[in-house]
Formats: C-alpha cells, structure tokens, sequence
C-alpha cells in the first residue's frame, strides 16, 4: 500500500482489534486470522470485552444457532429513538418475529420474481459507465461506479425516486457510522441523526399503500400482513444492505482481477462462479455480531450468557480445514462459502446479488478493454467488518468495437 493511504491512519478506531489496528491489516487481515484461528478458534479479547470466532466449522455453528447467539438490538434499551423504528427490521429481530417477517419477504427475492430487472441492470451500468468516461478514461471506480450502479439498481426495485437518491445514500452513510455492533461490545445508540430517515421511510409507505405503484414498496403494502413500519424498516435495510456489500464486491473483484493479472482472460470465465470466488476471497462482509442469551459451548471454549461474539466469517471463507489453499484465487472454484451468512438471517438479497454482480462486471468489461489501477492511491474502507474501497482510481481502455 503506497503513501495514498497512510493519511488513513488517523481514521482507525481502537475500538478495533489490537492486531488490526493499521490500513494494511484491514485491508490484508487474513494473516491475522490465521494466526489466531492456529492459536484457537474462539477467544476471549478483554480490550473489546468481546469473544472471537474465526474456524469455518465454529462460524457456520454460530451462524446457525439463532436461539442461543441473536443479533444484538440496535436501540438498545432507548425507546424514544429513531433506531427503534429500523429496529423493526428482520436483520434486528429474532426468533418467531424475525421468522414471520422473512417468511413474508422471501417469495419477493426469488430469481423467478427477478427475472424482470435483467434489463434494467444493464441499462443502469451502461448509462453509469457513460458518465464515469465523459471525462476521458480516468475515473474513481468506487465513487463513480461501484457505488452508484448497486444503488440505482436496489433504489428501483426497492421504488425510491432518483430524486431521492441522494439524499438516501447520505442517510446510508450516517446509519453505518452510528452503527458499531461489528466492532465491539458497546451498542449503537446514536439515533437522533436517524430521525429524518425514518420519517421519509413512514411517509413514502403511507403514500405507496394509498397510491401503488410498480414497486417493491407497494407490492408489499397491497399483498402481505406487514405493518407499515416493518416495510419501511425493511426497505431501508434492503437499501442499507443492498448497496454497500454490492459495491464492496464490485471493487474487491475489479482489484483481484488486477491483482492477481486476469483482466487480459476476463472472456475465458463465467462470471456467475467468478463471483462466488470473489465472495469467498475478499468477503464484503468479514464479521456479524451476535449476544448469547444463554451460556453456549463453541469447540470446547463456554462464552456465558449476554455476551457479545463476533463471527469472523472472512476469516471462515480462509480456513484451511475448509478449503485446499484457501489464499489462492481460483477463478473456476465455485466455493461454498460463508459471505451470504447461513441459518435464520442468511441473505435474503443473495438472488439479487448473485444476477446483479455477473450482470454489472459483463457490461463493465463489454465497454472496457482493459484497465489500470493507481495502486499508491487506493484507499481501502477503515473497518474491521467490511472488506473493499473507499477510493480506487482506474484508467480504462475502452473497447473500439
Ligand atoms: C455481495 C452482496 C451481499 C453480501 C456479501 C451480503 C451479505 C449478507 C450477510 C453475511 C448476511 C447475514 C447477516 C447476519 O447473519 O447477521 C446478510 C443478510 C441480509 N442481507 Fe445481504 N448481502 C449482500 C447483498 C444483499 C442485497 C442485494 C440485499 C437486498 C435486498 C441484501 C439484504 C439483506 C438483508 C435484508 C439481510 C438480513 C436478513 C435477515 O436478517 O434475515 N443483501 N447479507
């Protein structure tokens, strides 16, 4: 990582774990987990007050176990909060609630209800690619493209006005700098900023359930049970979750593709199970938080009740004793990873993400040749939890055909 990044360091919070705590091992944390999973795969860090898990085996098991290990609420004991109103989301929620909730949401995300947005993902991306290239070859993939494009393309399903986008990706941003569940054991209780959000999110439910439209907003107002709060509340987290993992994978792919030297073969591979590689390799997501509600037993370690575990699920998707040289890229793996979670809260957006990302990277590399990346001024996020850019200057050859 050249000098680009090293203004960065001042951003990084000591909340972090002792071992992450520069640029460089967020953005290449991986011989950290090994180093630890080798010590054990579940420990105790005092610093954080929290308990670590990083083996495949332990991750899944935590994962799957939604009785003993929940998300942690996000408003906390603070009722008189605008949290409270996201905190009616499923990512929130567990047990027999969450079930109910997911169960009338699921059916909207099947690859047979998306069919229809093929079209629109690709008119998004080329229309986004036009405007990164107005200014000749030179452009920030993450501002100009791995950002807006996942965007557009959720904000349409989800049926929020373009005028609007705005306006949400500043709402996005606020709610993932007050949000620190993945970090340590403290909560995020700062949801006075959230206030405008959830009004927005209140008002356009109310408009959409008396006025429907082609959207997902409304399909869910008309035909399911749910309150108008929990569609906002979901729609916001479909927005949340939609974009920024979406554009955390867009960059990682375009900087392995670079790294490990595929660009020239792009057209040897199929990009459905180059993804999944991506997926595997550099999860966008590397940790999910979870509080025990009662004392649970993980690979002989006893974490007691109300305590708070993180589950290294990059770490998971690098475990040896899950897969042959888990720090190779292998275009053609097609591995079974962890980076859609797994059990209760796994990623109801998993479809979309699945179509949207092969859909995005085809159309980017039917515009362009070839690429470079200024690798001196690439600035990777400052968080433990998520794995990409915030910053990734390219210059792009553009195919003549
Ligand atoms: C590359 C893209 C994506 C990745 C890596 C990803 C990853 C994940 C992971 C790891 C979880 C589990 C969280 C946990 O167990 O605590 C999750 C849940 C979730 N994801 Fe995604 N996601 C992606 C795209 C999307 C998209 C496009 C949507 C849009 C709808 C979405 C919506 C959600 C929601 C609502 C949940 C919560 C589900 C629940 O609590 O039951 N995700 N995602």
């Amino acid at each position: 990582m050249g000098s680009g990044s090293k203004a960065f360091d001042a951003d990084i919070d000591d909340s972090l774990p002792r071992g992450l705590r520069s640029i460089e091992a967020l953005h290449d944390p991986f011989a950290w987990y090994h180093k630890n999973r080798r010590a054990s795969s579940v420990q105790y860090d005092d610093h954080r007050g929290v308990y670590d898990v990083f083996s495949y085996k332990q991750v899944k098991e935590g994962l799957q176990n939604s009785e003993q290990l929940i998300r942690p609420p996000l408003a906390g004991d603070q009722t008189n909060n605008a949290l409270s109103y996201f905190d009616t989301a499923m990512i929130w929620s567990d047990g027999s609630e969450h079930k109910g909730v997911k169960g009338e949401l699921f059916r909207y995300f099947s690859p047979r209800m998306l069919k229809g947005i093929e079209e629109s993902i690709v008119s998004i991306t080329e229309a986004q690619l036009d405007t990164a290239l107005d200014d000749g070859g030179e452009f920030d993939f993450v501002d100009e493209f791995a950002v807006p494009v996942p965007l557009r393309v959720i904000m349409s399903i989800v049926g929020i006005p373009q005028e609007d986008h705005q306006q949400l990706l500043e709402w996005l941003e606020t709610f993932r700098s007050v949000m620190t569940s993945e970090d340590s054991a403290e909560g995020s209780l700062k949801g006075k900023h959230m206030t405008a959000a959830a009004e927005y999110f209140e008002t356009l439910v109310d408009e959409r359930s008396s006025s429907p439209q082609n959207d997902l907003i409304s399909e869910l107002a008309q035909e399911t049970n749910l309150t108008n709060e929990e569609i906002g509340s979901n729609c916001f987290d479909f927005a949340l979750a939609g974009q920024g993992t979406m554009s955390e994978l867009l960059g990682n792919a375009i900087y392995i593709l670079d790294e490990q030297d595929l660009v020239g073969n792009v057209d040897e591979y199929d990009f459905e199970i180059l993804v999944e590689e991506v997926l595997r390799y550099r999860s966008p997501l590397q940790a999910r938080a979870r509080k025990t509600t009662e004392a649970v037993t993980l690979d002989g370690t006893t974490i007691p009740a109300d305590e708070t575990v993180i589950l290294w699920i990059g770490a998971a998707n690098r475990d040896p004793a899950r897969f042959d040289e888990p720090d190779a890229f292998c275009p053609h793996r097609d591995p079974k990873h962890l980076a859609f979670g797994s059990g209760a809260h796994s990623c109801i957006g998993a479809p979309i993400a699945r179509m949207e990302a092969p859909i995005i990277l085809r159309t980017f590399f039917d515009t362009i040749r070839d690429f470079s990346l200024e690798q001196d001024a690439l600035v990777p996020k400052p968080k433990a939890s998520k794995l990409g850019f915030d910053r990734m200057p390219i210059q792009a050859e553009v195919s003549i055909e």
